[in-house]
């Protein structure tokens, strides 16, 4: 009986173990195959030059004042082409460590570069290595006219219901190169399309001067740019005039939270919403505007990458943004695409916290100091 036993647990023991083994080889399996927690267990190959690269320019100390860049290299004086720390605008030096007093600093404009210790903390998760043949087609998977990555799109949606900023449900999303070329896209959709009137463009002041700089810019028969909205609000002919009212919520230059000044038949509204983000306003409840407009440069703070997105909810208005953008420029870079995809996975690590605290937290301590 004893003998039966033991041969038992003999049996019992080399089952679980041959279990566990199963186990560890199906996760590893999946793993390669891209899905579990991402530890890939691939030995690489062609990557390898890229990504000592890419760790060796990251790894040139520009003492905390600047940065090296993969595609910053300059030549030396023995003629080798080594990479040059790009200093911030008060430092100079080979390694930025030298104070300039004399600088201006710039209040006309701001990038974004307060998030910048924040990717660089997260170096790991938001590299993107591009393969020299990725992507390389004018369309996406050889469908005509396809110029979207639906996984991109998927994430955005998945981001709005995460933070609770936008509401994506039955509407359409449009990428542009950056909000700016939305913003134009938008106004060309709702503009009427056989009309010896224009519409005219107003914005509550004071405004996002690119509105008006592009508006006017363009100079379109379908648009003119006419001002303050405010100034219409009274006018008795504003009632049977197409008005497009820009408006930028929270506000840039002064953060309010604003909300369209004229109503009525013939008036549109295009809602710009780029700050509309945890890290720079509460977020009361998910807007749900007819033409929303967000853009990377603001939310993670890659202004270089030149992605922005506007959630839609009229189907022609949809495809009148489309075809701005692809006769534009045929819809956004794939490079611009992927690198977006990749910033927003890890803005969805953790529900957000990470870097939506990151960016309050420095920009509250900034305000203090
Ligand atoms: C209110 C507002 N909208 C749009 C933009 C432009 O954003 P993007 O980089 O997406 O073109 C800016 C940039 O400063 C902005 O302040």
């Amino acid at each position: 009986m004893a003998k039966t036993t033991k041969m038992f647990k003999l049996l019992l023991v080399i089952l679980v173990c041959s279990v566990s083994l199963n186990l560890v080889f199906v996760f590893k399996i999946v793993n390669v195959l891209g899905g579990g927690d991402h530890h890939y267990s691939l030995e690489l190959s062609w990557t390898k030059r890229d990504a000592a690269e890419a760790e060796y320019v990251a790894a040139i100390s520009c003492s905390g004042h600047g940065s090296a860049y993969m595609d910053g290299l300059i030549l030396d004086q023995d003629g080798n082409k080594e990479p040059v720390c790009e200093c911030n605008a008060c430092y100079g030096g080979p390694r930025c460590s030298q104070f300039l007093p004399s600088c201006a600093a710039d209040a006309n404009g701001g990038d974004p570069y307060f998030l910048e210790p924040f990717w660089m903390e997260n170096a790991a998760s938001s590299g993107v290595l591009v393969a020299g043949w990725h992507r390389m087609g004018y369309s996406l998977n050889f469908k005509p006219f396809m110029v979207m990555s639906k996984e991109l799109e998927s994430h955005i949606r998945e981001l709005h219901a995460l933070v609770g900023n936008a509401v994506t449900e039955g509407k359409y999303i449009v990428f542009g190169v950056g909000s700016t070329q939305l913003l134009n896209a938008a106004v060309h959709a709702l503009s009427p399309q056989n009309s010896s009137s224009p519409a005219r463009v107003v914005a509550s002041f004071p405004y996002y001067p690119l509105s008006k700089q592009q508006t006017e810019y363009f100079n379109a028969v379908g648009y003119k740019f006419e001002g303050d909205a405010s100034l219409w609000k009274n006018k008795s002919d504003a009632a049977t005039m197409n008005l497009i009212e820009l408006v930028t919520s929270p506000n840039n230059p002064d953060g309010q939270l604003k909300w369209a000044q004229l109503q009525g038949p013939n008036v549109k509204a295009i809602y710009d919403r780029v700050y509309y983000w945890p890290h720079f306003t509460a977020i009361s409840a998910p807007a749900d505007e007819d033409i929303m407009l967000f853009s990377i440069s603001k939310l993670t703070g890659h202004a270089g990458t030149r992605f922005g997105w506007a959630v839609v909810k009229d189907e022609s208005v949809f495809k009148r943004m489309s075809t701005y953008v692809f006769l534009n420029t045929q819809g956004v870079s794939r490079e611009s695409q992927l690198r977006a995809l990749q910033l927003i996975k890890v803005v969805l690590e953790e529900g957000g916290k990470p870097i939506f605290d990151f960016g309050y937290t420095t920009m509250s301590n900034r305000w203090k100091s």
